[in-house]
């Protein structure tokens, strides 16, 4: 398996591998980057297993304590890779326009020209990983391949449990399949003898996606979504341009079944930007007073969707594991989610206990000493003098999705799950209400569109700061945004013609904050309340109160059993205020101004129509 290069030519392809392009691409990009090895992974445990340890005699990977967390392990990165960098991420189309305003945008040859250097010989002195996999069941009709040639290790084991990676790839590919190649480095050649580090990266970082030929070149990081390439450079920012050419949606969306007590279920796909609550909505346990209510998770991060014959739309989870967020993360936030990493975990920059345990803010009682996730000793005293986090704010745990005791027995299904109801969902400490309903599509659509969040440490830069994030998907749309917008009004026009039902759309905001700066909605568990107010409304049982924007449910029409939260509370979180939403409305028309260049026309209509019915009130 692990062939050395010659010439940086022969890559010793295994019998098993009968693609003569991908066998040509593998070629030429050892021949740019020069890896000392090439190893064509076959995504067996062994293979896991054996990766795994030599990330632990690296020093990348420390062996977590097997009778706490078996088979498990913590990585720390370097400080200053921690998160996407959505500065450094390029969608180079030929023409800017293609990329739009909300998007970096370099044309492709210059891009080339810049990325061309940086790549020669960037793999000096490692191994260059040979990564096929999935994206969906294998061989699904929804499902897309991609292979990603990397130099971290780290990423392999990431992809073997983040997708359906290996040798059956191949099988599927056969001699002429397609396939997105996606190439990676960590941007830090080793020369002879040098010592590494036990996490390479470079300073410079480049996150660039090449739409029309469908490529995709990530330089200079090893974390999450600039590195793991089938989550957001593939199943978001290309198969967006996929879905646009071909007639589906590829959102940033989880995907969840509810069973109601008689046993009828719904599906429900939910778009949260990052670090908005997905995973935990996804994995979501009813409260008390809800006997007999059940939710399974079929995605917590992205959703495929695909109009079926019968007019309806069928969504897969690409994804076959969660690379979800540590902080916050505990027994009663989200208990599925703590029972999911029990075992066969890779944490990254999350605290290392005294017993060989890991710890993050928010898991609950704190250590009396740990090593932070930079390698320094923590105690909640040290916490208290220097403000020093044990865990950094956007520390995630990677994990088959196999291990959520909350799975949805139809999670692989090819075929995917019928969507009975989207909801959009932003961070807003003010004026966006618990929950809306959209009267119609196009009301929805707008709603979506013009959705502000604020942002998270899933991503660098400011923290905290209210931005527009349309659909969740401002960092992941790989086309102009506004060509976006009228895919889905295209999307819903087509459906409706059917006769089928459309999808309900809903908004949510989870996140209202009191005088005394708590959150005043309970959230997690408690968010079932909502979810079953959405199906009362998509069953008819309830009409909902109709204020500018759409339905919002009356303090009655929701199920309070097991919970005590006053009608002033919730008149807290449902009531518009006409000063803020006016101000809201300004910042919807400074987006719609941003992205006037094909901006639908629709659109426009559904917003001066708001206006007028906000001059009334
Ligand atoms: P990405 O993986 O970055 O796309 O994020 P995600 O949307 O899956 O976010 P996740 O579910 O991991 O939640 C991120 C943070 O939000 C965690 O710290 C949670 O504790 C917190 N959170 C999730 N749901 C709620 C909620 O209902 N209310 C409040 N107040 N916080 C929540
Ligand atoms: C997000 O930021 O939305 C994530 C994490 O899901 S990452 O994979 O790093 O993009
Ligand atoms: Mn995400």
């Amino acid at each position: 398996m692990n062939a050395p290069t010659p010439q940086g030519l022969d890559v010793n392809a295994p019998s098993f591998v009968k693609h003569s392009k991908l066998i040509a691409w593998v070629s030429e990009m050892a021949a740019l980057c020069k890896p000392t090895h090439v190893v064509w992974c076959d995504g067996s445990q062994e293979e896991y297993d054996r990766l795994c340890e030599q990330l632990v005699q690296a020093g990348t990977f420390k062996r977590l304590n097997p009778a706490k967390r078996q088979n498990s392990y913590l990585a720390c990165s370097d400080p200053s890779d921690v998160a996407r960098v959505e500065d450094r991420t390029f969608i180079c189309s030929e023409r800017q326009e293609e990329a739009g305003p909300t998007n970096n945008w370099c044309a492709p040859q210059e891009m080339r020209a810049t990325l061309q250097p940086l790549f020669e010989g960037c793999m000096a002195g490692r191994t260059m990983y040979v990564v096929p996999y999935s994206m969906g069941p294998l061989g699904s009709p929804i499902a897309h391949i991609g292979v990603e040639l990397s130099d971290s290790a780290y990423v392999a084991v990431n992809m073997k449990l983040m997708t359906r990676m290996g040798r059956a790839v191949y099988d599927v590919l056969g001699t002429s399949g397609e396939f997105v190649p996606c190439i990676h480095t960590v941007g830090a050649p080793l020369k002879a003898g040098q010592k590494d580090v036990t996490w390479p990266c470079n300073a410079t970082k480049y996150i660039v996606h090449y739409p029309e030929t469908r490529e995709i070149w990530s330089y200079g990081s090893g974390y999450g979504g600039n590195a793991l390439l089938g989550k957001k450079c593939f199943a978001l920012r290309i198969a967006s341009n996929m879905g646009r050419d071909e007639g589906w949606l590829a959102e940033h969306m989880l995907i969840l079944g509810v069973t109601q007590p008689n046993g009828k279920k719904y599906h429900v796909a939910a778009a949260f930007p990052s670090a908005c609550g997905k995973t935990n909505f996804a994995m979501l346990i009813p409260p008390a007073g809800f006997n007999g209510w059940k939710v399974t998770t079929i995605g917590d991060d992205i959703a495929w969707i695909k109009p079926g014959q019968d007019g309806r739309l069928y969504a897969i989870n690409p994804e076959a594991g969660y690379f979800g967020v540590a902080p916050g993360t505990n027994t009663l936030t989200n208990p599925n989610c703590m029972a999911s990493l029990h075992h066969d975990v890779i944490f990254t920059n999350v605290a290392l206990t005294d017993d060989g345990d890991v710890w993050w803010e928010g898991m609950g009682d704190a250590p009396a000493h740990c090593i932070d996730w930079q390698g320094h000793d923590w105690s909640p005293q040290i916490a208290k003098d220097t403000g020093a986090k044990a865990a950094h704010p956007n520390a995630r745990f990677t994990v088959a999705a196999t291990n959520n005791p909350a799975i949805d027995a139809a999670w692989d299904d090819p075929k995917g799950v019928a969507i009975d109801a989207f909801i959009f969902g932003g961070r807003r400490s003010t004026t966006v209400p618990l929950v809306t309903e959209a009267r119609n599509w196009v009301e929805g659509v707008y709603m979506a569109a013009t959705m502000g969040s604020e942002t998270t440490a899933a991503a660098t830069g400011a923290q905290g700061v209210v931005r527009r994030d349309p659909f969740a998907m401002l960092p992941f749309t790989g086309y102009n945004m506004s060509d976006y917008f009228q895919h889905w009004l295209d999307m819903g026009e087509k459906l409706s013609k059917t006769g089928a039902s459309l999808p309900k759309i809903f908004t949510t905001n989870w996140f209202q904050k009191g005088a005394d700066g708590k959150f005043v909605w309970p959230g997690y568990g408690e968010n079932m309340r909502v979810l079953k107010w959405m199906i009362d409304r998509i069953e008819n049982h309830v009409r909902g109160q109709e204020h500018l924007f759409g339905l919002s449910p009356s303090y009655q029409e929701m199920n309070w059993s097991g919970l005590s939260f006053t009608e002033q509370q919730f008149n807290d979180v449902t009531h518009i205020d006409k000063n803020a939403w006016t101000a809201e409305i300004d910042l919807h028309k400074e987006l719609f101004h941003q992205l006037a260049y094909h901006l639908p026309a629709q659109l426009k209509q559904a917003q001066s129509e708001l206006e007028s019915r906000l001059a009334l009130i």
